[in-house]
């Protein structure tokens, strides 16, 4: 085998939440590489907050987080696999608690031994979580124990270019075979061969100017996914969170939706509250709601911010209860306990991905894809709080389930071709490929976001094309570098996001398009599905 190809059973890209669960669990009956572009822990995952919902209270039911679930998802959730994720919500937490992971308990258990948040949507407490940072419990718990499993080999700053596929190499039956791998260190592409191969490369925020997301949410795995000919579903759902801090040192670094779950005010600058003007819940309104009456109020007003207080709670509640969120605050300048501090919304989650069933299965066979990279039908037109981790949980079991049960069935891949560089050379303009991502991510924020039009839309879509070009055009030519294939995937991301957002010619859940404002009859109600490998020969 020529030296930079690598075998093994599963190629699991990315080790977040979904990841790692999935690469633990088949790590029992197969041979693992997991790859990461950063450090093994950064991701989403580390930074998850509130915490993971579930059905745990003795007075809520299975029935009440389907039916929250639901609402939140305006009409576009699959209602079987709403109640697929949801019922296998308690199994999914005690599987976390098995493995190691500390969650928060109750001082005084009150119906159930863990404490549990409430957050937007949900009309029960049911957010178990390790005080304010429930992802980092789950990210450090999940890697101390891949870290020392004999049969997971770990790939940290290796970037997925593309996948292999049967189809891409003339074949017949189109399987995915593994992918070109990117080594940061080394500089070089090597080919990962496989008999499965897993998507857990998370979201898209980065394609905003503005994201709670870290860096390394830039698609790739939607865009690796479409361009190997994936149908990729429900993209013009982004979802904005209604409370980053507003600094402009801090990154969007969020404030937890379980803050307003414990009371947590939203105030405009002279004080007022003003969300009953848009929803009867108020403070636990869905993100869609309250990210759009914010977004109204500052443009009313002009104001660059409006305000998060919960300084009327006990000093020692919000230090016990957000130990993480007052240190950043401090860290700032702001003051949790002693009055409001200044928030925005921020591009937060990419509801819609590559098109899975319930085994997280694509449309290519041997190819899954799990966790936020993936649109499964969970969360519609709008994810409801918390139950994005749930999901990664709930998907890294069943895909699990389904690649253990072909393992006996399915042979190595043949030899793969090398990464060809024949045709490339170094790149003399690299500020070409810094300049187009400060514009992509700027004009999304501008034309694409909250409140969307159809004319910034066609602008936008503009945009898109011609820098799209120019991008492959630099591709082509270039030798690739870890910035060159994050901007590729932005542009392609960006490309999806715009073409569905134009084909949705109503306003439902995240969507809202001031020349359709109302939604449509929930008996037509339908999934945006892009098969981008035919559209894009028509439209880009
Ligand atoms: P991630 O955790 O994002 O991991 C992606 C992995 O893929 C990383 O390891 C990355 O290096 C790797 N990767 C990406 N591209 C490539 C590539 N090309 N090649 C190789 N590797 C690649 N959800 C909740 O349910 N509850 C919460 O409280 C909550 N709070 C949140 C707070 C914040 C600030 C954010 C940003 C999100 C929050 N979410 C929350 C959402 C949730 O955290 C994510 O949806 C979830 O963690 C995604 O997990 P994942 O495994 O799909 O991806
Ligand atoms: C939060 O804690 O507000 C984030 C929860 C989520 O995104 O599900």
């Amino acid at each position: 085998m020529p030296n930079d190809q690598h075998q093994y059973d599963v190629l699991v890209i990315g080790s977040g939440a979904s990841g790692l669960s999935l690469a633990l669990q088949i790590a029992e009956y197969a041979d693992v590489a997991v790859l990461s572009k950063a450090a093994l822990s950064e991701g989403a995952t580390l930074y998850a907050q509130g915490g993971i919902s579930a059905v745990l209270d003795v007075y809520d039911t299975i029935d009440s987080h389907v039916e929250d679930t639901l609402k939140a998802g305006a009409g576009l959730c699959n209602q079987e696999i709403v109640r697929f994720v949801v019922e296998q919500g308690r199994e999914s937490i005690q599987w976390l608690i098995d493995i190691g992971v500390n969650f928060t308990k109750n001082p005084i258990p009150n119906g159930h031994e863990y404490h549990l948040h409430q957050e937007g949507g949900h009309s029960h407490r049911r957010i178990i979580h390790a005080a304010d940072s429930t992802g980092k419990e789950i990210e450090n718990t999940l890697e101390g124990l891949v870290r020392v499993h004999p049969r997971i080999s770990l790939f940290d700053h290796h970037t997925a270019v593309d996948l292999i596929t049967a189809a891409k190499l003339g074949l017949t039956d189109n399987r995915c075979l593994g992918a070109y791998v990117y080594d940061q260190k080394h500089d070089k592409v090597k080919v990962f061969r496989a008999r499965f191969t897993v998507l857990a490369t998370g979201g898209a925020g980065k394609v905003y100017l503005y994201t709670s997301n870290p860096d390394i949410c830039t698609g790739d795995g939607i865009a690796i996914a479409c361009r190997a000919g994936c149908r990729v579903a429900n993209m013009e759902f982004i979802q904005f969170h209604p409370t980053c801090l507003y600094h402009p040192e801090a990154k969007s670094f969020l404030l937890s939706e379980a803050l307003r779950g414990e009371g947590a005010k939203l105030r405009l600058p002279d004080g007022q509250s003003f969300l009953d003007k848009y929803d009867s819940r108020e403070e636990l309104a869905p993100r869609d709601i309250v990210a759009r009456a914010i977004d109204q109020e500052m443009k009313r007003l002009g104001t660059d911010c409006i305000f998060l207080d919960i300084s009327h709670r006990p000093k020692d509640f919000i230090i016990d209860h957000f130990p993480t969120i007052y240190a950043r605050c401090l860290q700032y300048g702001f003051d949790l306990t002693a009055g409001p501090v200044p928030v925005v919304p921020a591009a937060h989650y990419t509801c819609g991905g590559v098109l899975i069933d319930r085994n997280g299965l694509t449309d290519i066979s041997g190819l899954y894809a799990i966790g936020e990279v993936s649109c499964s039908g969970l969360h519609g037109a709008n994810r409801m709080a918390s139950n994005s981790l749930l999901e990664c949980v709930v998907f890294a079991h069943s895909a699990f389930l389904h690649i253990r049960d072909q393992l006996s069935e399915v042979p190595p891949p043949p030899p793969l071709p090398d990464w060809d560089e024949s045709q490339v050379t170094d790149s003399d303009e690299e500020v070409v490929v810094s300049h187009n991502w400060d514009e992509i991510r700027r004009f999304m924020w501008d034309y694409v976001s909250i409140v969307r039009t159809t004319k910034r839309l066609e602008r936008a879509k503009h945009r898109i094309r011609l820098l799209q070009a120019e991008i492959t055009d630099y591709y082509r030519n270039f030798r690739i570098t870890n910035n060159l294939i994050e901007l590729r995937n932005i542009a392609l991301v960006s490309a999806l996001i715009i073409e569905s957002a134009l084909l949705r010619k109503e306003s439902r859940g995240l969507h809202f398009n001031t020349e359709y404002p109302m939604t449509s009859d929930p008996a037509t109600a339908k999934d945006t599905i892009l098969n981008w490998s035919v559209q894009s020969k028509q439209n880009y």
